[in-house]
């Protein structure tokens, strides 16, 4: 039987600057859903990317001196590596600048427009360009952008329009008949209420004010605008309107769309009418998830309060990371990341329960039976809760995420684990060793234990990428062999034997760590201050003045000059001639720093000997007072060398 398609996309985030902790959330959830239906045994396809066009990537290159593509390409290389530090699992990366995207936009825009969903207008709206977004005079807050409260800017220019009213009736009854189509419910009235009641405007699809976009082929003074560019990435990955679209006939409609709350009325009211106007099938769900929040704001780049997921993941441990964005928030709501919470997740949930859970088995095991899983003996009434927990574990789980209940899901796996602690003080196992009657039911107490760490581990997979493994290894089962169809009661083999490994999740000293964190995010200690300046020297005369000759100057090569600490030799050309110069300038610049830069030389001064090198002549340099930061003097724009200082 062939198996079931699974879909499933992040939004494309923004390659305008680095990620943070809360983009990490939309991804790392989604992967969690991925690898989920993957271990079901669904055949699944999981897709982000970047979403690279627009005017603020355009600025932002033009501020660096460099072309959008060469700053796109640093800033996509830098979401993959946070990709691949957090182990998502995707199996493709869309970029809005790949070719097979940009040509099929371009097909889907020229089909809207031949069909006359899109149509050529002008536009009057107040932008706002680090959120890239249109604004309405109404829709301003006290002038400014209602998201970010940053100024606007008026703009009017010929632009095409999508007709999004056309479609309006159609969707709403879509909506209305499909109560699963966007997910939490609460958002569906959201969307209803506030946008599609009260009537839909024509949608602004064009930009003539900035070039950084896709080209409209048909009129090329136009690159698209932002949505018709970015959503379509859900199917251009899939090859639609290529020659070859057999991932899209496979896979699409996308079963699951997850985005942010802020973009879910892009996802369930244009793309929706996009897909109607091209007479494709709609995506089964939206789900819009909510924000992190630090100190009650959205976590974001421009709001300036960047958490790194690299260093969080360096810090704490990828799957710690991983633990906290999935259980701490209930998925759909806010929820708010603090050192505090996930410190404390850390320790609780994986040091304290599941760490110490699977350390304790390993070590009762280890010194009771030396390092055999016993096979079970004599049942106990306290076995029953810990049992009907395990075999009903991947129901419960099963349910939770059907529904993408994802900390939920988790929060049944823990149950177990919880009791699984709670059983060990119940039984007393260090009592049951000093008797041969004990010995009998300590056996099954420590089977029993292992088979709850194995099924929970099995089930954790979808959510944390090491730990199950490690889990395996200390409980001396292969881990390729804990698939689902090994999760049913009783998969422990009686005779293997644990091996003992360290604690899984290492006890973080909370205050210690607290003290640390803030000593690292205080202000930097105010500059030392400020050496007096040398004072002035004696007043020459303006022809005292003249008698320097000052004259522009090429460093053509550049050595260290061997045994002098702090001198280099430059071969510096000034108009025809090249002469060496000796300078001690090595502590501030390694030679091929100098190379090819122009320097303003004192030309006429009498040659000395540095070091047994010849020296024609001294190079102009400014340096604070201590002589700790120093640059030499180059003018502003080239000159030709050779020309006169003065
Ligand atoms: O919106 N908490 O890109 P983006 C939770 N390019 N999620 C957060 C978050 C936070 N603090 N900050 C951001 C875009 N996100 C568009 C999408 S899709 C066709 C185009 C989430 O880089 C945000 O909600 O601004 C969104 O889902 C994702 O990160 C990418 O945001």
């Amino acid at each position: 039987m062939e198996k079931k398609t699974f879909y499933i996309t992040t939004p494309i985030y923004y390659a305008s600057g680095a990620l943070h902790i809360g983009h990490a959330y939309s991804t790392v959830a989604a992967d969690a859903i991925a690898r989920y239906k993957r271990q079901r045994g669904f055949d699944v396809r999981f897709l982000t990317g970047s979403d690279e066009h627009g005017q603020k990537v355009e600025r932002k290159a033009e501020e660096r001196g460099i072309t959008p593509k060469q700053y796109v390409d640093e800033i996509v290389a830098a979401f993959q590596n946070v990709w691949k530090v957090l182990d998502v699992s995707n199996d493709d990366f869309i970029r809005t600048t790949d070719e097979r995207h940009i040509k099929i936009v371009q097909k889907i825009f020229k089909q809207l427009y031949d069909q006359g969903d899109i149509y050529k207008s002008s536009y009057t709206g107040h932008y706002c360009t680090p959120c890239e977004s249109f604004w309405l005079e109404r829709q301003l807050k006290d002038g400014c952008c209602p998201d970010c409260g940053r100024p606007v800017e008026l703009v009017e220019e010929e632009s095409y329009f999508f007709r999004l009213s056309k479609y309006a009736p159609r969707l709403i009854q879509h909506i209305r008949d499909n109560p699963e189509f966007i997910q939490p419910t609460a958002r569906t009235n959201e969307m209803l209420n506030n946008f599609l009641l009260p009537g839909l405007e024509d949608l602004c699809v064009s930009r003539t004010s900035f070039k950084w976009g896709i080209p409209v082929d048909f009129d090329p003074k136009h690159v698209v605008y932002v949505w018709i560019d970015a959503l379509s990435n859900y199917i251009t990955a899939l090859g639609y309107g290529s020659e070859d679209e057999t991932l899209y006939n496979r896979y699409w409609p996308a079963d699951v769309h997850i985005v942010g709350k802020e973009i879910v009325r892009f996802h369930t009211i244009i793309w929706p009418i996009m897909l109607m106007a091209l007479n494709l099938p709609l995506p089964k769900q939206i789900f819009g998830h909510g924000w992190l929040v630090l100190d009650g704001g959205k976590i974001s780049k421009s709001v300036g309060n960047v958490v790194d997921p690299i260093e969080l993941c360096r810090r704490y441990g990828v799957d710690a990371i991983r633990y906290f964005l999935l259980r701490e928030v209930p998925f759909g709501s806010d929820g708010a990341f603090t050192n505090e919470a996930l410190i404390a997740r850390i320790n609780t949930d994986l040091a304290n329960d599941l760490g110490n859970l699977l350390s304790r088995t390993v070590a009762m095991i280890d010194k009771y039976f030396d390092g055999v899983i016993p096979a079970p003996s004599v049942a106990g009434a306290e076995d029953e809760t810990i049992l009907t927990l395990a075999k009903e574990l991947p129901a419960r789980v099963d349910e939770q995420m059907s529904a993408l209940h994802i900390p939920d899901a988790i929060g049944e796996i823990f149950k177990l684990i919880g009791a699984c602690n709670k059983y060990i003080d119940l039984t007393a196992p260090w009592i049951l060793a000093r008797s041969e009657d004990g010995k009998e039911r300590l056996k099954t107490v420590l089977y029993n234990l292992a088979e709850c760490l194995r099924i929970a581990a099995i089930l954790l997979v979808p959510f944390l990428t090491s730990t199950p493994d490690k889990i395996f290894a200390q409980l001396g089962t292969a881990a390729s062999r804990q698939t689902l169809e090994s999760v049913s009661f009783g998969g422990t083999q009686a005779g293997s034997h644990v091996q003992k490994g360290d604690a899984i999740f290492p006890r973080i000293d909370m205050e210690k760590e607290l003290k640390e964190l803030a000593a690292q995010s205080a202000p930097a200690p105010a500059p030392k201050s400020e050496p007096e300046l040398a004072p002035y020297k004696e007043e020459i005369s303006f022809d005292d003045f003249q008698k320097i000759d000052l004259r522009v100057g090429e460093v053509i090569a550049c050595e260290e000059v061997k045994k002098a600490k702090k001198l280099l030799k430059l071969t510096v050309k000034i108009g025809n001639e090249s002469r060496t110069i000796v300078s001690g300038i090595k502590k501030w610049y390694a030679p091929a720093d100098l190379i090819g830069k122009q320097v303003v030389v004192v030309a006429n001064l009498k040659p000395v000997t540095l070091c047994g090198v010849e020296s024609h002549g001294m190079i102009l340099c400014g340096s604070d007072p201590a002589d700790e930061t120093l640059s030499f003097v180059s003018p502003a724009a080239p000159l030709n060398s050779g020309w006169v200082v003065r």
